[in-house]
């Protein structure tokens, strides 16, 4: 009787849910979401577009170019912060959370973006920095005026009288201490990051009841999602026990997922996000697949997803190996083909430049490459998060000369590496390959001074390669890597078994061909790239003679037999194949 009853229900459900959508398809047990079917773009606000050649982009900026995004396809923007800030971190150092940083205009301009996206169907989801505020913030000049003032407990402080604090790496300081010492009230302080990002104490209540605050100030004006800055760190064991000596080279071991992390956002949860129809997503997913679900699992009334750093950790200056891409995309997607789910990227404003890590940005290759690594995160299970540029193959600029970077973390790296006496030039080759500023030089908008960006001098230089690789000639040009995202990102929102379908990886150990199906609801698309610069057979055991080829970055089908297709340099190829 009981299970008649449970397949009646079930049946009325699946009647009811494919009414609401239309598409037949196999969600995963928390089914169908607008922030699973999403393709989340990435603004880097500093260097999208600046409006009053002050050099620096702004929101009026964004605001200008929002057809343009419209035009990508793409239904969200992650906007970095935008809130007040002294910038010593790029505005992840906020000042004032309800206030707009001068650099990039004001309040009725944000009400304008905001207005400007959704009437173009685009949702809108901010970065909130909540690990750390910045040392301008005025519950920061407070806390550390006195001991004894109410804005005290708000960071964590360590008495100069009780000796030295235990050791915590920062992942920005000069020194990497993360306790600065501050002879006002002879106590330290801590910052993961930069010392002007001290870190909020979490286990206050008032802190927490001022962020919830600051979330519904932001939900309450329409906006449709969060990420949570370094979100994994929040939580802190304030007994500061010592960790063992060389902590550091593990040091997301120690920071990640401790304490009482997992009862914060439940509270957040409870006071904020279930009362608003807000996606949100946490930097970090923890240490484990344990860590990551306890994250994203629906019933635990937590977040709705992470970004594990797995996937974009893998390419080191000297390469990487496609088999271990393989083998880290395809562990991730195992673990949560049955609940909890996944952002997709391979890269942001944190990495540099996708097609210089991950492909090839020497001319013959570079737009190929940037295509296949696209047809990649477009293609796989989970939300994509997408870096601007991207789209059209914006390369690593590689600067040489310390002073032409802007980072904080370039350049107390390089402080710390003089102070330390080490190998300078060693240091230099490293950060051209390596550095955040690669991803962050100007959005390359047409061949004109300073690709268009501005008609100030740009706070960061711009790609000189600009002249060929800019929006205006990728526009006119329906070859292009532009075009061709565009054609991708179509493809994800046509095709529904992108977003669900089962991923089943083939010809497991191919070191050059990375070959994979998604298959539901009586649908199965073939997906094959080659991320070599040679012609490479992809053994997949299926024969595509009568599959229909979707998509692919070469005019010309890939040659193919019974079980074999050979692939050219960095082609992909999207197939439907036969029931
Ligand atoms: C992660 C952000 O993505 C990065 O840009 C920033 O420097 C740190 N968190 C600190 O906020």
């Amino acid at each position: 009787m009981k299970q008649k009853l449970f397949l009646l229900i079930s049946i009325i459900s699946l009647f009811f849910f494919k009414e609401s959508f239309g598409q037949p398809t196999t969600p995963n047990q928390d089914g169908r979401k607008w922030w699973k079917e999403a393709i989340v773009y990435q603004v880097y606000p500093r260097s999208f577009k600046d409006s009053d050649g002050d050099g620096i982009g702004d929101l009026k900026g964004i605001i200008s170019e929002l057809d343009y995004i419209k035009s990508l396809g793409v239904t969200a923007v992650w906007l970095n912060p935008i809130y007040s800030s002294p910038n010593d971190d790029n505005g992840y150092d906020v000042s004032d959370y309800r206030n707009i940083m001068k650099d990039f205009g004001t309040m009725a301009d944000f009400d304008s973006l905001l207005k400007g996206m959704h009437e173009r169907g685009i949702k809108l989801i901010m970065d909130l920095v909540v690990n750390h505020s910045s040392d301008e913030h005025e519950w920061f000049k407070q806390s550390r005026s006195s001991r004894t003032n109410p804005y005290r407990e708000y960071y964590h402080w360590w008495n100069a009288e009780n000796g030295k604090p235990p050791y915590r790496y920062s992942l920005f300081d000069v020194n990497h201490d993360a306790w600065k010492y501050d002879s006002l009230t002879n106590a330290y302080y801590l910052h993961y990051f930069s010392r002007k990002q001290p870190d909020l104490n979490w286990e206050n209540p008032k802190v927490r009841q001022e962020v919830f605050n600051i979330m519904k100030f932001w939900a309450d004006k329409g906006i449709d999602g969060f990420r949570l800055d370094a979100f994994q760190f929040a939580a802190k064991d304030t007994t500061w026990p010592a960790f063992p000596k060389g902590f550091e080279k593990d040091f997301s071991k120690y920071y990640a997922m401790q304490g009482n992390l997992h009862g914060y956002l439940q509270e957040m949860y409870k006071e904020v996000l279930s009362k608003y129809n807000v996606m949100s997503v946490v930097e970090g997913a923890g240490n484990s697949f344990t860590d990551a679900h306890n994250l994203v699992d629906s019933n635990r009334h937590e977040l709705n997803m992470a970004y594990a750093f797995d996937g974009v950790n893998i390419a080191k200056p000297s390469g990487y190996s496609l088999l271990h891409f393989k083998e880290v995309f395809s562990r991730w997607d195992s673990a949560f083909q049955n609940n909890g789910w996944l952002s997709v990227f391979l890269a942001n404003h944190d990495q540099a430049r996708m097609v210089s890590r991950f492909g090839n940005d020497k001319p013959p290759y570079r737009a190929l490459s940037s295509e296949m690594l696209t047809t990649f995160i477009m293609t796989m299970r989970g939300t994509p998060y997408y870096y601007n540029g991207d789209e059209l193959g914006m390369t690593n600029i590689g600067f040489t000369d310390i002073k032409d970077y802007r980072d904080v973390q370039a350049l107390n790296a390089y402080q710390h590496e003089k102070n330390i006496g080490g190998d300078l030039k060693k240091f230099m080759k490293r950060e051209a390959s390596t550095s955040r500023d690669n991803s962050r030089t100007p959005f390359q908008w047409e061949d004109a001074p300073n690709a268009g960006f501005t008609t100030g001098t740009p706070w960061i230089k711009v790609n000189p390669n600009y002249k060929t690789i800019n929006e205006e000639a990728e526009n006119n040009d329906p070859n292009s890597v532009l075009n061709y995202f565009r054609k991708v990102v179509r493809l994800r929102k046509d095709n529904l078994v992108l977003v669900y379908g089962k991923y089943e990886l083939l010809d497991k150990a191919n070191p050059n061909v990375y070959a994979y199906t998604r298959t539901g609801d009586g649908e199965k698309l073939l997906i094959v790239l080659n991320f070599t610069t040679h012609n490479a057979d992809a053994n997949i055991g299926i024969d595509v003679k009568n599959a229909t080829m979707l998509l692919s970055n070469y005019k010309n089908a890939p040659l193919s037999n019974k079980k074999t297709i050979t692939l050219k340099p960095y082609q992909a190829v999207i197939y439907r194949l036969p029931m």
